[in-house]
């Protein structure tokens, strides 16, 4: 289907109306709304059951804008919720994980009792290390059970996780170290990557020469790579934790205790550090796993195809599932580790039936044809879901058809980091779909679009989406700086959180979102901000300005077109151009995450700024995306757009 016939399907108002076999099993009614509705607090409140109480709390919520406390007297450790429940229950010999190996043939099955075990090791071994309550740990790891044992181990402690994405650099990790404190890493000493290691350990060691006050780091081998080793300071996995004891007794935390740290980026060059707490996060991640994926955790294979390094990997890969204590697939490779069609493979073989990924994933598959898919029995699919950046609804269409058989539900579920959990998507089986919405927002949660003044905008009308209630797993705050949180989040529309995106109601009142309205760039559902972009560019000793935009991308939803003034005269770089925008790519690349690699930079001799001196943006991405140029009459001088724009022309675009 093309787009201009879904246009045109949409236009004539039809969804996919709700999926009655599917709504007779699922575990939302819809009378799920309207219970949440009575009493939005007192739902939540109930809710809270999931988790595994040592002492139950006796208040529910206390809200002090932009401050929440949630069920904040009870007490529990989250790591008894998310394992020891299951083996105290009799649920001991279900499969966690089903570990699949970038490497075709390699794989592990672990348990709950075995995933219990492992997880006590490691609290052991971290004790010994000198982790106690409140510390922070930095967690740089590829995709391995590792990285989980290590994530809940933190956790079984009271001590704070910040788990860094294995793709970002050195500095990016030292930056990250640096501020929250951490005093541990756990790392391994590479990752596999379509069957080539990549080694990890000289990331961490390069991070630490700017760290001097991380005092032990403990290491996976997963690859056969020699490493460099500072003694005392580095602790072999297999050395250190194998040889604990499989026992810890778990102490009770208070329900507001910090859990974890996860950096994101923000409007400016340094990236927040959004931190999480126990309870209300546990609550809902549960809450949502529970019924969005409508899970049955007896007969369920979940693959939630995310990197623990992000906050879909947290919720929907750590927390949520274990808690409901279901099967999954974790998979360390790349979409076409060992081939094109590994994905489906995998599914075939592990007969997955509940598939949540992105839309640039999506895109992906869908460019290597349907004949892939169509070749393997994905007749265990049972409910699909998409995250990350919104979806064109081709995509969906192609998801719903191809991977879905025109019979599983897809649901579009919109969150961030700070939200810790979804917060608007459709029901499985009791929402109508359309593709490419998501909806609605969640039972007990309150959203709304508001026009510029802060009022709610009509059926038909866009805007931008606001949360006007409190939710259990809203973030507590950015690490260190309070104030930021306020202003950030809290002070554009008073009394409401403003999430940083644009949004619409059709028709029937229906929300989709449009995509960032802030600085914020959206590169395959990775989160960058123009300005940290930017900040790495002028970083580069042969460049005097450098203005970011994220342009819109066939594949990856965005990508980053940068325009950079040189120091060197025009001469000198035009002889050697096409040497400077590749050095310039790799700094980017090597300065932040190879994600953060300009699809295209261009040279220019100037940059269109506004007479107070602002780049003129909003301008550069008309020129980034062939729009015609709206106003220019603001600009000091209107002549630079023009030249920038033919540059665009005779530049042939340096992609990878
Ligand atoms: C931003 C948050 C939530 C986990 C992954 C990203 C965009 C996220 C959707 C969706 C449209 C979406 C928003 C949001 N986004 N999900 N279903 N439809 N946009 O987490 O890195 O914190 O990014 O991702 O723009 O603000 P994140």
């Amino acid at each position: 289907m093309t787009e201009a016939k879904i246009e045109a399907w949409l236009e004539e108002d039809r969804a996919f109306a709700p999926h009655e076999e599917f709504a007779a099993q699922a575990n939302a009614q819809p009378s799920i709304y309207a219970d949440a509705d009575r009493d939005p607090v007192a739902w939540w409140r109930q809710q809270a059951n999931r988790l595994t109480w040592a002492s139950e709390p006796t208040t529910t919520l206390e809200w002090e804008l932009p401050n929440a406390r949630w069920f904040a007297d009870g007490t529990l450790n989250a790591s008894v919720s998310c394992v020891d429940v299951h083996v105290k229950e009799g649920r001991g010999s279900r499969v966690a994980f089903h570990w699949v190996a970038d490497a075709e043939g390699e794989s592990r099955t672990i348990t709950y009792h075995e995933l219990s075990r492992q997880v006590n090791r490691t609290a052991n071994a971290l004790i010994e290390l000198g982790v106690t309550k409140g510390d922070r740990v930095a967690v740089y790891m590829p995709m391995i059970p590792e990285a989980i044992f290590t994530m809940l181990a933190v956790v079984r402690l009271g001590a704070i996780h910040s788990v860094v994405f294995a793709g970002f650099s050195a500095e990016a990790l030292a930056s990250r170290i640096l501020d929250s404190d951490c005093r541990f890493v756990v790392t391994a000493d590479g990752a596999f990557r379509r069957g080539a290691p990549s080694p990890l350990k000289p990331a961490v060691d390069e991070a630490l020469t700017s760290c001097p006050d991380v005092s032990a780091v403990l290491v996976v081998k997963r690859t056969d790579g020699d490493v460099g080793w500072v003694e005392g300071r580095d602790h072999w996995w297999h050395d250190v934790v194998e040889r604990q004891s499989d026992v810890h007794e778990p102490e009770a935390f208070g329900a507001e205790t910090p859990m974890f740290i996860m950096y994101t980026s923000g409007t400016t060059a340094k990236p927040k550090g959004i931190f999480h707490t126990t309870a209300g996060y546990l609550t809902q991640v549960a809450t949502t796993y529970h019924y969005v994926f409508d899970v049955k955790p007896e007969t369920d294979v979940c693959w939630t195809a995310a990197d623990i390094g992000w906050i879909t990997g947290h919720s929907y890969i750590v927390y949520g599932p274990l808690i409901n204590g279901v099967t999954q697939v974790m998979y360390e490779g790349l979409p076409d580790s060992g081939g094109r069609d590994r994905w489906w493979k995998i599914i075939s073989e592990h007969r997955v039936s509940i598939l949540y990924t992105a839309p640039t994933t999506i895109r992906t598959l869908m460019k290597w044809g349907h004949q892939l898919p169509a070749s393997f029995d994905l007749s265990s699919l049972r409910l699909l879901g998409t995250v990350g950046e919104p979806i064109n609804p081709e995509a969906w269409m192609w998801y719903r058809k191809n991977i879905g058989a025109n019979r599983c539900p897809i649901v579009d579920t919109w969150w961030q980091t700070e939200t810790g959990a979804i917060l608007c998507s459709p029901l499985p089986g009791i929402t109508a779909t359309k593709p490419g919405a998501a909806m609605r927002a969640l039972p007990g949660i309150y959203v709304a679009v508001v026009d510029n003044d802060g009022n709610e905008v009509g059926h038909g009308e866009g805007g931008y989406l606001v949360v006007t209630h409190p939710w259990p797993s809203m973030t507590r705050g950015i690490w260190g700086d309070p104030d930021r949180f306020f202003d950030t989040y809290w002070s554009r529309f008073p009394g409401k959180y403003f999430a940083g995106d644009g949004a619409k109601l059709d028709p029937d009142g229906d929300l989709w979102l449009l995509g960032r309205v802030d600085d914020v760039m959206n590169i395959s559902g990775h989160r960058l901000s123009t300005t940290e972009v930017e900040h790495a560019l002028v970083g580069h000793h042969a460049v005097a300005e450098a203005a970011v935009v994220g342009a819109s991308d066939d594949t990856t939803g965005q990508a980053i077109v940068a325009f950079v003034t040189l120091k060197l005269s025009a001469e000198d770089a035009e002889k050697d151009q096409a040497r400077i925008i590749e050095e310039l790519r790799q700094h980017v690349s090597s300065t932040i995450s190879p994600i953060a690699k300009p699809r295209q930079i261009i040279l220019t001799p100037d940059l269109p700024k506004t007479r107070s001196g602002k780049i003129m943006r909003r301008l550069l991405r008309d020129v980034a995306e062939n729009r015609s140029l709206g106003d220019v009459t603001t600009l000091t001088d209107p002549t630079v757009v023009n030249m920038i724009a033919g540059l665009m022309e005779t530049h042939a675009s340096s992609e990878d």
